[in-house]
């Protein structure tokens, strides 16, 4: 039975209807459109790409599972200064270099297990139209005009910095600034001031967390100025119309790929009126000033509806230093997955820090992630309540007879977390969802504890199946409910459990039940725990 809640529809244009708040508690049809940052391709990926990707593929997986109609988009930002210096470093013309980097993007998503509907390039010709006919847009309404700019340019930021924000001659990231003086055109963000104030008023979860909010507006009030958006000293870029010599500010070409993808600049098809705005960009907190000013303004200058929200994320320290060729501590993430297996990374990246706050990535703290939580707790937990199944129940669900106090109260906490779970992922609080199911696994094996099923077996052996079925229902709830986050292990675990591929969304959830008497493959571990050797260098996983 499926008991979701279907959307209302608005009579005159027959849209999904939105009201406040439905968002994440209506389960229908409702489109969710949502992406990660397109990558620069002058870098390898690392395990910042990695972390916006795998938050991202967690939210994605959600809202499919809970009935959501999904686009998920990622891609690869591959026009501008620092891919054209990077190009050139090595020694390739620019479009083959992208076509190589861009390509160790792409892999990343399949070794991560990421989900996405669509990888774009912003060399691709739909995106070339689709940034050519926004300029034009925006240069009929009269946002852009000629003018020349004379300032501090980072190139690694690809951002423009006032003589203000500089520290010690630096940008405020500490990158390199240079000095550069062009004919240029201007978009008149001053201009969008005020109304991108009064946007942030009006659509109070726009900017998430509440500090970056803060952050974002202080700087709107302080003061816009107009934005440089073409360059000429360079030509890696896409033209503007009209005006070869010009080529697009990366920032404005690369934003627009949200729009691209969704088939901009038709904005009448299908896809665009089905998800467009889209729902959310998630996105490293070093580049939310151009999610959460530049492009709302960009797009409201052009007559376009802004994005829902934007949710700027912390950064990861290696071990407690900051990632650096340097310092030669970039964490690829091959590297990672070899060693601790796709489901582990993605569990700490999401368990480990509340989504939004910094935090260190240490091999110390992976291992005993994985082998408190996943071994331990659930993996354990798994193990022992499916072998003792295969052992005592003629490897079959056992029949369950009148359930306990007991009994129902781990039922009910297990059925209480998807309504948590849509609050926690809606809010991006990917670690307050995590924590609330793994609170649930140790509810389960408390009860295991409590209920002793191996004595039940000699003297109360119809309690014992009671016991059992009730601990594989709260796992096939638990087993539903982390497919967003450890897709492999969960998919596993619904094998064992025999629960049909079709039968393993949100709907199943309170519409299902394990049936008695069906037969369960025989079982096997699904989290092997970590073992580090005696001198702590070396290691290996266990069995
Ligand atoms: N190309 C732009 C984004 C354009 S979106 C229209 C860009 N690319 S990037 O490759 O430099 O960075 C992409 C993402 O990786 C950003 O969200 C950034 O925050 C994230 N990270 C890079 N290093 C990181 C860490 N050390 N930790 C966490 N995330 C980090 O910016």
């Amino acid at each position: 039975m499926d008991d979701r809640i279907k959307p209302g529809h608005d009579d005159a244009t027959n849209q999904p209807k939105l009201t406040a708040n439905a968002e994440h508690i209506m389960a229908g049809a409702m489109p969710y459109y949502i992406t990660t940052p397109i990558y620069y391709v002058n870098d390898a990926p690392h395990i910042g790409h990695a972390y916006t990707t795998i938050a991202c593929d967690a939210l994605a997986r959600f809202m499919r599972l809970d009935g959501r109609r999904v686009k998920f988009l990622t891609g690869t930002d591959e026009h501008g200064q620092k891919v054209a210096k990077s190009a050139r470093e090595a020694g390739v013309d620019p479009q083959e270099f992208c076509d190589r980097v861009s390509q160790n993007f792409r892999e990343m998503t399949l070794l991560l297990n990421i989900s996405n509907d669509d990888f774009i390039r912003t060399t691709e010709p739909r995106h070339i139209k689709a940034c050519q006919v926004l300029w034009q847009e925006l240069e009929k309404r009269g946002e852009i005009y000629r003018g020349s700019f004379a300032g501090w340019y980072s190139v690694r930021d690809e951002a423009f910095y006032e003589e203000s924000e500089l520290v010690d001659g630096k940008a405020p990231s500490g990158d390199d600034v240079e000095w550069v003086e062009e004919e240029n055109y201007f978009f008149r963000l001053a201009a969008w001031q005020d109304r991108l104030l009064e946007f942030y008023d009006a659509n109070p979860d726009f900017i998430a967390p509440k500090s970056r909010r803060n952050e974002v507006v202080s700087f709107v009030k302080s003061g816009l100025r107009d934005l440089s958006i073409s360059r000429t000293s360079f030509t890696w870029g896409i033209k503007v119309p009209g005006e070869p010599k010009h080529v697009m500010y990366v920032w404005l070409d690369a934003l627009n790929n949200y729009q691209t993808a969704v088939g901009y600049p038709d904005t009448k098809s299908e896809e665009y009126s089905t998800f467009w705005p889209a729902n959310i960009h998630i996105v490293g907190k070093d580049i939310l000033r151009f999610h959460a000013v530049y492009w709302p303004a960009f797009l409201m200058a052009a007559g376009l509806e802004p994005p829902r929200r934007v949710f700027a994320h912390g950064w990861w320290t290696v071990e407690g230093q900051k990632m650096s060729k340097r310092l030669q501590n970039v964490v690829a993430p091959p590297k990672l997955v070899e060693e601790y297996g796709v489901d582990a990374v993605r569990y700490f990246l999401m368990r480990e820090l509340p989504f939004g706050s910094d935090g260190d990535f240490s091999r110390h703290a992976v291992v005993s992630r994985i082998n408190s939580d996943l071994a331990n707790d659930l993996g354990n937990l798994a193990q022992r309540v499916l072998s003792m199944i295969a052992k005592n129940c003629a490897a079959a669900v056992p029949q369950p007879g009148t359930l306990t106090a007991a009994d129902e109260t781990l039922l009910a906490a297990s059925r209480g977390l998807l309504p948590r779970l849509r609050v926690d992922f809606a809010e991006q609080a990917f670690h307050r969802g995590l924590e609330a199911i793994w609170q649930v696994v140790s509810d389960a094996n408390r009860y295991v504890d409590e209920q002793a099923p191996w004595a039940l077996a000699k003297n109360d052996p119809p309690r014992m199946r009671t016991v059992l079925y009730v601990l594989a229902e709260a796992i096939r709830h638990i087993a539903i409910l982390v497919q967003p986050v450890v897709p492999e292990a969960a998919a596993k675990l619904l094998d064992q459990l025999a629960v049909a591929p079709d039968r393993r969304d949100f709907a199943a959830l309170a519409g299902d039940a394990l049936v008695a008497g069906t037969a369960l493959p025989k079982p096997q571990g699904i989290f092997p725990r970590y073992v580090v050797e005696k001198d702590g260098e070396k290691a290996g996983k266990g069995g």
